[in-house]
């Protein structure tokens, strides 16, 4: 007897091993991450629109273990802040892109990714690329694969999935900065008609809209991330000829306006929607801390991109074939002119996931995903 108990309880631990690593993907048990966002998070939605928004060629993409170093779409050398995120809370699988033919079946209940590289907040942010999901899109998508969910486990099992296994992560609002109101020439006329507190009252407002129908699926365990400090970013530094540690003005008080916005939305929500849980992710201190300390965290350079076609600060060309790479990618905090490295990535996300009040309020992702 004794001996059969032992060997029962052999096998059951390997096919629990075993099933950790295969059975359970697929699984609603195991939680799920659904990603909407910019090309700070796309996973390769944008492969798949006609659009002047890429990075699926080389050498993005190149520390991406999973795809064996070729580019999957991702704007960054390896993996995604919303990448590591899952990685640290042991979900089993990447937020798939719900462009992606295959993104169909049981692979839906581990999450979806939305995010596209130039979308914003505003239908119009991002025109400049032709093409991009916006966040009304986003939703849209969202809402298509909603009702893929309720097929899969029945309206009720649906229902309690999304409230109590998903988590729902929001990184937008840099791109209705920077490719709306801030773009030369195009938004000259925007400026001149909406002052800066009116447009991010516009911004806010469409938010807040959006949060609420993502609430009406039965969403309720939120993370919104602020805008960072895109006045500091690389592309700010060249076509402003900046020094390496200075950072133009204007951008940077758009954001710490818009951020303002955003906390005080956050906060009414937590009061207005019953059961739901919206924390705010104050991105815009956490890269402020990288781009100070970067020295202290290991870097060589907060201010030149890795990847890039030369020039001061390194080109603001979108990284690609012909841009030269730099020697140790994990020595940069920006991979291109716009995008922070995977090393970079990796810090930040780990203060999402376990950081403390500092950055996460009111709760940090690992204190979401238990409640
Ligand atoms: C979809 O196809 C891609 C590319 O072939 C592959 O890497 C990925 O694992 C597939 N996803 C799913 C959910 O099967
Ligand atoms: C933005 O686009 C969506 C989807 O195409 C549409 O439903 C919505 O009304 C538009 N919003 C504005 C403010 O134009
Ligand atoms: C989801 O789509 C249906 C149409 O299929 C529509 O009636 C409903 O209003 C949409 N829900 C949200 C929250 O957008």
């Amino acid at each position: 007897m004794n001996m059969l108990n032992s060997d029962c309880k052999v096998v059951l631990a390997l096919v629990c091993f075993v099933g950790l690593i295969f059975v359970c993907r697929g699984d609603e048990n195991s939680g799920a991450s659904f990603v909407f966002g910019d090309s700070l998070v796309d996973a390769g939605n944008n492969n798949y629109l006609s659009t002047l928004s890429k990075a699926d060629s080389q050498p993005n993409g190149i520390d991406f273990t999973a795809s064996g170093g070729n580019p999957t779409g991702r704007f960054t050398n390896g993996r995604t802040i919303a990448d590591i995120v899952v990685e640290e809370l042991g979900l089993p699988s990447y937020a798939i892109p719900f462009l992606a033919p295959n993104t169909t079946g049981r692979a839906i209940l581990n999450g979806v990714n939305y995010a596209s590289g130039g979308g914003g907040i505003m239908n119009q942010t991002g025109r400049i690329f032709v093409n991009r999901l916006s966040m009304d899109i986003q939703i849209d998508y969202f809402n298509i694969t909603r009702k893929q969910i309720d097929k899969l486990l029945g309206p009720t099992k649906a229902r309690e999935f999304l409230m109590k296994k998903a988590i729902m992560s929001l990184t937008v609002g840099s791109n209705d900065f920077l490719n709306n109101y801030l773009l030369p020439v195009i938004s000259v006329g925007e400026r001149i008609s909406e002052n800066p507190d009116a447009f991010v009252n516009t911004v806010i407002t469409t938010l807040r809209g959006q949060l609420t129908r993502l609430y009406k699926m039965d969403a309720r365990k939120f993370v919104v991330g602020n805008v960072g400090p895109i006045g500091c970013i690389p592309y700010q530094k060249i076509i402003n000829q900046l020094k390496d540690d200075q950072c133009v003005e204007l951008p940077n008080k758009l954001a710490n306006q818009y951020n303002a916005r955003l906390k005080d939305l956050l906060m009414e929500l937590n009061e207005n929607l019953p059961g739901a849980t919206f924390v705010h992710a104050n991105v815009y201190e956490l890269v402020m801390d990288v781009m100070i300390n970067y020295a202290k965290y290991g870097f060589k350079t907060a201010s030149s991109a890795c990847c890039s076609t030369g020039g001061q600060f390194a080109g603001i060309i979108p990284c690609g074939p012909a841009s030269s790479l730099c020697g140790d990618r994990s020595k940069y905090v920006f991979w291109d002119a716009y995008h922070p490295s995977e090393a970079a990535n990796l810090i930040i996300a780990k203060k999402l996931v376990d950081g403390d009040t500092k950055y996460m309020t009111p709760i940090n992702l690992r204190q979401l995903q238990d409640i």
